[in-house]
């Protein structure tokens, strides 16, 4: 997708104590919906909440709309055409979604009344919270909960979502209604999600990226990380040894990743059979 880049990270860095969160990190992207891949403590989280301008890094430079998060002016300018759904969304529990969604839309300098609680309205019309909204957040579902959240972070029509997680808690319903919602957004911004959802990414991202330990380890379409394991997966009836990886699947057959051996039964790869083939081969330093 040709389209001037909205991020620009050189050589980004993060470092907490002796953990290098985020390490050395190259990447540029603009439009469209683009997933954000990577296991436990792979630094996802960190690199979203720099590009969100809650968390400072410790070396290399952030550019997103061209603009410098490290300097207060640009700061603002950049927060004000962003929405951020931080994986651990911090909520006023005795507020009602609809006050609270109000309330951040004021922060947010949606000034006249009429306008803003339309827009409340709407946002929470996206997140299929309309029947809902003014029960206090205290009595509501956790996936409720989190789709305010999620509903607060769509207020203004932002040309930047940074959404950590925001499939994370909601029902097989939801998640349609997300999908669709964020890929009607992603033809005019840039949504960037991070998710443990493979098949998510494979129904509604342009782009994925496989971070692990800090570094990127794949950044292409998700048909391109599907493609990486042309020709590496197999079934079998017992575990493969030589395999990197072998599990059951539902049918209780073994699918197996690697290099298969001579008339194994190879199959047709999934988007996570190519990120399990990207982020084991990193790890056994292939
Ligand atoms: N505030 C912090 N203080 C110390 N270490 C931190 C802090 N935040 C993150 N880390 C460490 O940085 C690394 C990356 O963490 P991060 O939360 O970015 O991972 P993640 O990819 O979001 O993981 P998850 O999938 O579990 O959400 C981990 O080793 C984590 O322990
Ligand atoms: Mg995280």
């Amino acid at each position: 997708m040709s389209s001037a880049p909205v991020i620009e990270l050189t050589s980004l860095s993060k470092t907490f104590g002796s953990t290098i969160a985020v390490d050395d990190l190259d990447w540029s992207g603009g439009l469209g919906v683009i997933g954000l891949l990577g296991p436990n403590g792979a630094g996802k989280s960190t690199l979203l909440r720099m590009l969100a301008t809650v968390l400072a890094q410790d070396g290399g430079a952030i550019k997103v709309f061209g603009l410098d998060p490290a300097d207060a002016d640009d700061r603002l300018a950049i927060r004000r055409r962003l929405g951020y759904l931080p994986q651990e969304a911090g909520l006023y529990r005795n507020f009602t979604a609809f006050d609270l969604v109000d309330y951040v839309a004021v922060l947010k300098e949606i000034t006249d009344r009429p306008t803003r609680r339309a827009e409340v309205r709407r946002v929470l019309d996206d997140v299929g919270m309309t029947d809902d909204m003014h029960r206090r957040i205290r009595t509501l579902s956790g996936g409720m909960q989190r789709r305010v959240a999620l509903a607060a972070a769509l207020l203004g029509r932002p040309d930047l979502l940074v959404l950590d997680e925001p499939s994370a808690g909601l029902d097989p319903d939801q998640r349609l209604r997300l999908r669709t919602v964020l890929s009607e957004i992603g033809r005019r911004a840039t949504v960037l999600l991070s998710t443990h959802q493979t098949e998510e990414v494979a129904a509604f991202c342009q782009r994925v990226l496989v971070l692990d330990h800090g570094r990127l380890l794949f950044d292409g379409s998700p048909r391109d990380l599907a493609n990486r394991a042309v020709g590496r997966v197999w079934i079998s009836e017992q575990p493969d040894t030589d395999a990197l990886r072998s599990w059951v699947t539902g049918d209780g057959d073994i699918r197996n990743i690697g290099v298969p051996p001579a008339a194994a039964d190879v199959v047709e790869p999934t988007l996570d059979d190519g990120y399990l083939l990207v982020a084991t081969d990193e790890a056994a330093g292939t």
